[in-house]
């Protein structure tokens, strides 16, 4: 079987591991200070914060910047349900936009620009399957609207620029991420300001940490307002390190593997791939368009025959039985049309070249076998 996105973990995370269990120490201390700071030089950013998911790091973030009762958070469909809800966990009104076209399917600045409101206080840009979306002309649309851009960047870590023009990002640390820590997140902000209302809320709002009074650093503290506990753990800082230090290497291989997968699938009549000539990307998955009309369901299942495991990015939010039911009414034809074609090849470090040859002759057979 050639698995969808299985996470690349070895020795050296078990002997990080083992290193932080000897060292009596497992939540948030050194390792997770050296992890933050290793990512923010990455990123060329001044710093980071370390959370225990994507989706805390976008719910702090939208917190951090003021976005309560009321407001709307202008927010893709074609994403995964966490950047709709931590809108609703913030208690504002997630306003679903259409994606761009089918070839660029970010959301669309020309729908986002029709559903502002004078309660749009922020919109929430995703960098599907790790294509940078345009950044420059987000600033400048959220500068001209007066609202907060935040970036969900759960699939476009190490890509150039990521995070840096956008109020606050956040970056996932989960399985089938490009970098894993089983369960993990990241946070930029380009003001100290934000961040630092992060990292107080990122641990209940309190003014001193559990290791500030270990060290006796602090004897007691203060809690300054609603905050959560979103911290990461020793653990898995340790493992993100080492993960950290093959980024660079790994998203260059997936860009080797996607061009190869570019150039093999263009054989097979009626299949479509995505940000063709797109250069700044993470290339986190591998989505291609199946021909309308096709059964999709039956594809997965003739894939799966074949030995090759299949999945779908995503199943539009607006559509979800909560989503529809809590925000009714919603149409996005061209999100609708993406979602109901996509489907997402195999794609990571450890796939082989022949693999990805085997890969697009099994949907090839398949297409065939469901005609
Ligand atoms: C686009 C997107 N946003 C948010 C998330 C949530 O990330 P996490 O699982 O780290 O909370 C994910 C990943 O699962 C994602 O793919």
């Amino acid at each position: 079987m050639i698995p969808l996105a299985p996470p690349a973990l070895g020795r050296e995370e078990i002997e990080a591991l083992k290193a932080v269990i000897d060292s009596g120490w497992i939540t948030m201390g050194e390792r997770v200070l050296e992890f933050e700071k290793r990512f923010a030089q990455l990123h060329g950013a001044g710093s980071a914060l370390a959370v225990d998911s994507c989706t805390a790091g976008l719910h702090l973030a939208l917190s951090a910047l003021g976005i309560g009762p009321g407001d709307e958070v202008l927010v893709p469909s074609l994403t995964f349900v966490a950047t709709v809800n931590v809108a609703i966990y913030a208690q504002a009104v997630p306003v679903f936009v259409d994606v761009q076209s089918e070839d660029v399917p970010h959301i669309s600045i020309a729908d986002a620009q029709r559903k502002i409101t004078p309660k749009t206080r922020a919109v929430i840009v995703m960098h599907y399957a790790g294509y940078l979306a345009d950044m420059d002309a987000w600033r400048d649309f959220a500068d001209r609207n007066s609202i907060a851009l935040i970036e969900d960047a759960a699939h476009a870590p190490g890509v150039e620029g990521v995070g840096l023009k956008s109020d606050a990002s956040a970056f996932s640390f989960f399985s089938n991420k490009n970098i894993t820590t089983a369960e993990g997140g990241m946070v930029l902000a380009r003001d100290p300001k934000v961040l630092e209302r992060i990292k107080l809320m990122r641990s209940h709002g309190m003014t001193a940490s559990t290791l500030d009074r270990h060290k006796g650093r602090a004897y007691s503290y203060d809690v300054m307002e609603l905050g959560y506990n979103y911290r990461m753990d020793e653990l898995r800082a340790a493992i993100g390190l080492v993960q950290l230090a093959r980024l660079m290497e790994w998203n260059e291989r997936r860009r080797s593997l996607t061009a190869l997968y570019r150039s093999k699938l263009a054989r097979i009549d009626g299949v479509r791939v995505p940000f063709g000539g797109w250069a700044k990307t993470a290339a986190h998955i591998m989505p291609v368009l199946l021909p309308q009309g096709v059964n999709r369901s039956a594809v997965i299942d003739e894939m799966r025959k074949r030995g090759v495991q299949t999945s779908v990015h995503y199943p539009p939010a607006h559509l979800f039985t909560y989503h529809s039911k809590r925000f009714p009414g919603v149409s996005l034809p061209l999100t609708e049309r993406f979602c109901a074609t996509e489907l997402t090849l195999p794609l990571y470090p450890g796939l082989a070249d022949g693999e990805v040859g085997l890969v697009a002759t099994a949907l090839e057979e398949s297409l065939k076998a469901v005609r």
